[in-house]
């Protein structure tokens, strides 16, 4: 009986210091299993005469409810404490912060090519597009340059077949809206154009957009207003332009256009190179013969047009002094435009 009592205190001491179910089933199986000590007892008790076999009986029997009493109580704790742990793991805590998602932005060059669209939109000009593999005829000869002119090899084009080049310029796409439509026209024409050369200031994949207005009296007052209208909308700021005579095969007269340093106020810096002035756009009136091509009659109508580089502008707009940059796709570099 001595044995009894120190076994269930023994047992007791035990039960309490099961940290988890399973340590505790152990205990039980250490007691109660088919070679526990409780049981061990139980089946010796046949050896014994019948008066002990009644007293230890009964106390074994005694030793072994309040075994189970404590061990069903330690189960009922442990049991609540496994099921909180495991809750806390597989719960999800909502007033914690979320996993911040990366929000992307426009490209540089996609912003100044929007600033560009909607500035014009806003003069009556809506957007037209072509093709980037264009024929010779368009990207050349309804131009105004034939097969051996000299501004073919000024060109560096690439050539996708014999009659087929990837367009040097977006001005193809005037001879397209002209050709399209009728006068009056009023169309700038955004894109992609490839030129065979590779150099610091050179990438053989460019942007470019094109103007076009064609109608009954339009002259280079028109083309001076709408430009110069434009270069102060795009740059916010009072620029002066500057109109030199230039050469043009599809244009006559033809001109390039300068503005006022953004950088220096004309003052000189580097970036106009000490002049005070940035070359920014080629310009002038639609020649007779392009208007020819395309069957409009240059008794009648007349018409300007326009071609500007979006690197260029993105460039002196956002201060890039490295035209690489816009297509090494540097996440660093990008996300500086996250916001304009
Ligand atoms: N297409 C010319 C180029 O790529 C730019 C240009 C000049 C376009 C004069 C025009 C223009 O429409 O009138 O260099």
């Amino acid at each position: 009986m001595e044995e009894i009592h120190s076994l269930l205190h023994q047992a007791e001491k035990e039960i309490n210091e099961a940290t988890d179910p399973q340590s505790l089933e152990h205990v039980r199986v250490k007691y109660l299993g088919k070679k526990g000590h409780f049981t061990e007892i139980l089946k010796n008790l046949k050896n014994l005469s019948p008066e002990e076999r009644k007293e230890v009986g009964k106390d074994i029997n005694l030793a072994k409810d309040k075994f189970q009493d404590s061990f069903a109580q330690r189960k009922d704790t442990l049991d609540v404490v496994a099921r909180n742990k495991q809750e806390l793991k597989e719960s999800i805590d909502v007033s914690l912060p979320g996993h911040p998602i990366q929000i992307g932005a426009l490209h540089p060059i996609s912003t100044t090519l929007e600033r560009i669209s909607q500035i014009f939109s806003q003069m009556g000009f809506h957007t037209e597009t072509g093709p980037d593999i264009e024929s010779e005829y368009y990207n050349f000869e309804a131009l105004n340059i034939p097969e051996h002119h000299p501004a073919r090899a000024m060109h560096d084009t690439f050539y996708f077949n014999d009659k087929h080049v990837l367009r040097t310029h977006t001005s193809p796409v005037q001879i397209r809206a002209m050709e399209k439509m009728k006068a009056p026209i009023r169309i700038i024409a955004p894109g992609k154009v490839y030129r065979c050369d590779s150099d610091v200031t050179h990438t053989p994949m460019f942007h470019q957009v094109e103007g076009l207005m064609l109608d009954e009296g339009i002259h280079f007052g028109h083309l001076k207003g709408i430009l110069e209208a434009f270069l102060q909308a795009f740059f916010e700021e009072d620029v002066k332009t500057r109109f030199r005579a230039s050469y043009f095969p599809f244009t006559e007269p033809s001109a390039e256009v300068d503005m006022s340093c953004v950088k220096c106020k004309a003052k000189g810096c580097r970036i106009c190179k000490q002049t005070g002035w940035l070359e920014v756009l080629g310009c002038g009136m639609v020649h007779p013969k392009v208007l020819e091509y395309v069957k409009v009659d240059s008794e009648k109508y007349t018409g300007f047009a326009f071609g500007m580089g979006v690197e260029r502008l993105t460039m002196l707009r956002y201060e890039v002094d490295d035209l690489r940059l816009f297509f090494e796709n540097d996440i660093r570099v990008l996300k500086q435009f996250s916001g304009v």
